[in-house]
């Protein structure tokens, strides 16, 4: 056993947080703001590879491990979640599942675009009436020829405003459940394919979030991922490896909020003394650290699986829960410790506290968490 990262791990970690440090940090705000990430910045991202760290470098990725990537996941989200949403919707929610399942021309048509960031990409499983449930979904592909004809919508669709590329999940044999959902890699332009409006949430307000309209919509049949029918098992494995993502950025999000509580515990002063003096405070700061410390173990370490081309459903699903679930109770904790500076959105603790609170919901709730952990110890209940 070995926790020293190797000397390549710790280049990701030194440039990233450089990068994150200098170019995110003092602009955060801005893209909440704003509701966006500007273009200088994904086109930043691009030229440093991150838009594309695990695709092969075959097809102009980095060809970086899963470890590397959590590590830079998690320097981003230090600085931004928004920013660091964008990159884990593209590296694992859409360049995932084409480098998994694509053919070798959708591999060749797709990958190179999405991993320098000349198009972005979305994951559209989600729809109006079905979350949790993912095989609820109401939107139908019907084979006609040599197109599939899709009706339908899906809500909730990260990067959607600006993506080219939409990974979307549709019923071709409504009748058969979860074995009867295909794959399709939808592009923009395609005629019957709508963009709806942007929700207003409550943190990532840098990233858009979007609806999306399929009516009698008309993908070239060679736009199939994977074959028909066997989509559910796609969304399933490309999730897992989400959530590595989602736990790297709940990581880091954590880490942002303890970095900014331990600083102002120690220059706000109250009854004569430092905040930090107080036992009530250190007793914090000290929890604090030992749930962080923790997550960021189970976070590497199911990066470190899925490395070793072992089985990781579990360990992913252990991150991801955990270190959601420490990501909001640290924010909270550093907004306690600030008192009515926490509160304000000149302080950056109130947005970390914000942007913590969806890594406890997207890419599967703590509750969907549990239930693939329990069904990994018992089997299907
Ligand atoms: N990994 C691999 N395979 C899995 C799996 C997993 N985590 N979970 C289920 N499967 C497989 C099962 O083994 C089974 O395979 P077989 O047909 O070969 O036996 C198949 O999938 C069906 O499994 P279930 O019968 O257990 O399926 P289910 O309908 O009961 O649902 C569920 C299982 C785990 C609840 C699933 O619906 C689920 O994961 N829901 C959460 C969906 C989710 O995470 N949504 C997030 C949306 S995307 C997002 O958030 C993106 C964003 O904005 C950034």
């Amino acid at each position: 056993m070995d926790f020293k990262l190797s000397e390549e791990h710790e280049l990701f970690r030194r440039t990233a947080r450089e990068f994150a440090q200098k170019e995110l940090e003092p602009r955060a705000k801005e893209f909440e703001d704003k509701h966006k990430i500007p273009k200088d910045v994904l086109q930043k991202l691009g030229e440093l590879g991150y838009l594309g760290l695990a695709v092969p470098e075959a097809y102009g990725g980095v060809g970086a491990d899963a470890l590397s990537y959590a590590i830079v996941m998690e320097e981003l989200s230090k600085a931004c979640a928004s920013t660091s949403t964008v990159v884990t919707v593209q590296n694992t929610l859409v360049e995932f599942p084409i480098v998994e399942f694509g053919t070798e021309a959708q591999k060749r048509k797709y990958l190179p675009k999405l991993a320098t960031g000349e198009w972005f990409g979305a994951f559209a499983l989600t729809e109006p009436e079905s979350g949790s449930d993912a095989a609820g979904m109401k939107t139908t592909a019907r084979r006609e020829g040599d197109v599939y004809v899709l009706n339908g919508s899906k809500r909730f669709i990260t990067n959607a405003a600006f993506a080219r590329l939409f990974v979307v999940f549709a019923l071709t044999a409504p009748e058969a459940g979860n074995r009867g959902v295909s794959c399709f890699l939808v592009e923009r332009d395609t005629p019957g394919f709508t963009v709806g409006r942007e929700e207003d949430k409550m943190g990532i307000r840098g990233t858009s979030t979007c609806e999306l309209f399929f009516e009698d919509c008309r993908v070239p049949a060679e736009n199939l991922l994977g074959e028909e029918n066997k989509g559910f098992k796609i969304a399933m494995l490309t999730l897992d490896a989400g959530r590595i993502g989602i736990a790297a950025q709940a990581l880091g999000i954590a880490e942002a909020a303890f970095d900014e509580a331990l600083k102002y515990a120690q220059e706000r002063t109250a009854f004569g003394q430092p905040l930090a003096a107080f036992q009530a405070i250190q007793f914090k700061l000290a929890d604090m650290k030992a749930q962080i410390e923790a997550a960021r173990w189970l976070v590497y370490h199911a990066a470190w699986k899925k490395d070793q081309g072992e089985d990781y459903i579990l360990e992913s699903s252990l991150a991801k829960l955990y270190a959601s679930e420490v990501a909001s109770r640290v924010a909270d904790e550093a907004v306690q410790i600030h008192g009515g500076y926490g509160y304000i959105r000149d302080y950056k603790v109130e947005r970390l506290y914000r942007d913590a609170r969806i890594t406890r919901i997207y890419e599967g709730t703590s509750e969907i968490q549990k239930l693939i952990i329990a069904r990994q110890l018992l089997g299907r209940k």
